[in-house]
């Protein structure tokens, strides 16, 4: 008997299984991608996510954790039934429901033929009215039983980043539980008292303003990005203007704080981009224009063009030149090229010019969309040799430590051109390196 079913063994439900069963839950987590399931079983995961490996080896050597395929065993086993399946963005930018709505169907179909209370968990961003108007309604059409009377339902966001998933969970800085009725919320708290041990500061609240929770959370750190990246660009017009003692400045005022203002090539990612998208048709629904959002959304999209404005102004003609894009990963500590700017700029340029990439994790994600229309390397003299400019695009450390003695040794054509976006470098422009620091003007 396990507690804890987790549906969708991605990135938010590997997580929350390896974290759970980590924190003494009996867990049963459900993929039907079978072959993450067998690599999972050899302990191993299928994406690389810092700290993630281990805690789902100790899961397993434990035996709180088992997987399988199943989602009507899954919902036999346990009282709680986390939903964490992808709802991806459709090419229109629409929140693609179709797993969502098949999940919830083989929850109602499994309700049906059980008499325990089960509390699904929702855990997948969705749009408002989700939870209530999709979820619950299909899980009472299969099953014939009745919310809150039969089974409950709670939104429950997550608020989790790549690259320090297991760190975000173990100390959130919020939990929020969306519940429309008393035994749903009481059944989720005291899960999650037992999960955590401790305090942790929570928002109780009704399945709306949970969902909202979500997008409004997401919204405003892209709006944030977009803002100093606006900075960034003022900056670029005016001589001596520099982004990040601004960003510093601004980060003192306890209004403003310090995170996300960090002036780069955009953001993307399998998150921001996509609930912003579907924050903006959930709005237009309801008949109001989210016209900041949509501003929100410009400013990033447009910064891909600020960095070809200025390779293009320094380089003249692309044709026949080689660009070498430092990073494709969308941020570091991550393989996710998930609307990554890289994986958009690179998009952008491959007509025009010869490119040449290297990324220390997202080499073989890269290569799926690119195959062998452009080049690889594996290491920075490999990818700078014959190169004409260097954009920086990702901020891995190791980038940090890059010299510019060593790339005067490793690359010929002077000057050479490195456009920073997220100004890593520690180089002057000279006659030598035509160093360009965005949002850094000299
Ligand atoms: C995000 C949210 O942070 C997280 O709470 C939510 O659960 C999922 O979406 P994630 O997609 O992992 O997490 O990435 P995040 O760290 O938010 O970065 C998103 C993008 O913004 C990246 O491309 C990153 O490079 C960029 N970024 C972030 C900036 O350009 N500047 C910053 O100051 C911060």
């Amino acid at each position: 008997m396990a507690d804890v079913t987790v549906i969708g063994l991605g990135f938010v439900g590997l997580t929350t299984a390896a974290f759970f069963a980590n924190r003494g839950a009996n867990v049963h987590g459900i993929d039907n991608n079978i072959e993450r399931n067998e690599l999972l079983t050899q302990m191993k995961i299928p994406f690389f996510e810092p700290k993630l490996g281990e805690y789902v080896k100790k899961a397993f050597l434990t035996k709180r954790l088992t997987v399988g395929d199943d989602i009507q065993d899954g919902t036999k086993l346990s009282r709680y039934l986390f939903i964490c399946v992808g709802t991806p963005m459709t090419l229109e930018g629409k929140v693609d429901l179709t797993s969502i709505t098949k999940v919830s169907k083989d929850i109602g179909r499994a309700l049906k033929t059980i008499d325990n209370y089960k509390i699904v968990c929702v855990k997948s961003t969705v749009p408002p009215k989700t939870t209530e108007n999709l979820i619950a309604a299909k899980i009472e059409q299969e099953s014939s039983k009745e919310r809150y009377k039969d089974f409950g339902i709670t939104f429950i966001p997550e608020f989790l980043s790549e690259g320090s998933a297991i760190n975000d969970i173990a100390k959130p800085h919020k939990n929020v539980i969306g519940a429309n009725d008393p035994k749903s919320l009481l059944s989720i708290d005291n899960l999650m008292r037992r999960i955590y041990r401790r305090q942790i500061t929570t928002i109780k609240t009704n399945i709306i303003s949970a969902e909202l929770i979500k997008y409004a959370n997401n919204a405003f750190l892209a709006t944030k990005i977009s803002y100093i990246n606006t900075i960034a660009n003022i900056c670029n017009t005016l001589p001596g203007a520099d982004v990040d003692v601004i960003a510093r400045a601004l980060g003192l005022d306890p209004r403003i704080g310090n995170q996300f203002l960090v002036a780069g090539p955009g953001y993307g990612g399998s998150c921001l981009p996509k609930d912003l998208s579907g924050f903006i048709l959930s709005c237009r629904e309801t008949g109001y224009e989210p016209i900041l959002l949509k501003a929100v959304e410009e400013v990033n999209a447009d910064q891909l063009d600020v960095i070809i404005n200025i390779v293009k102004e320094r380089l003249g003609t692309l044709s026949g030149k080689t660009i070498s894009i430092l990073g494709t990963a969308f941020k570091k500590n991550t393989d996710d090229i998930r609307e990554s700017a890289s994986i958009h700029l690179i998009r952008k340029l491959k007509n025009l010019a010869n490119i040449r990439i290297h990324d220390p994790k997202a080499l073989e994600n890269t290569r799926k969309i690119f195959g062998d229309s452009i080049k690889y390397s594996h290491t920075i003299r490999d990818l700078v040799t014959d190169s004409h400019c260097l954009i920086i695009m990702t901020d891995w450390d190791e980038y940090r430590g890059i010299t510019e003695t060593k790339l005067l040794e490793y690359n010929k054509n002077r000057p050479l051109l490195i456009v920073d976006t997220r100004r890593l470098l520690k180089i002057k422009k000279s006659n030598r390196i035509d160093y360009v620091g965005l949002g850094k003007s000299e």
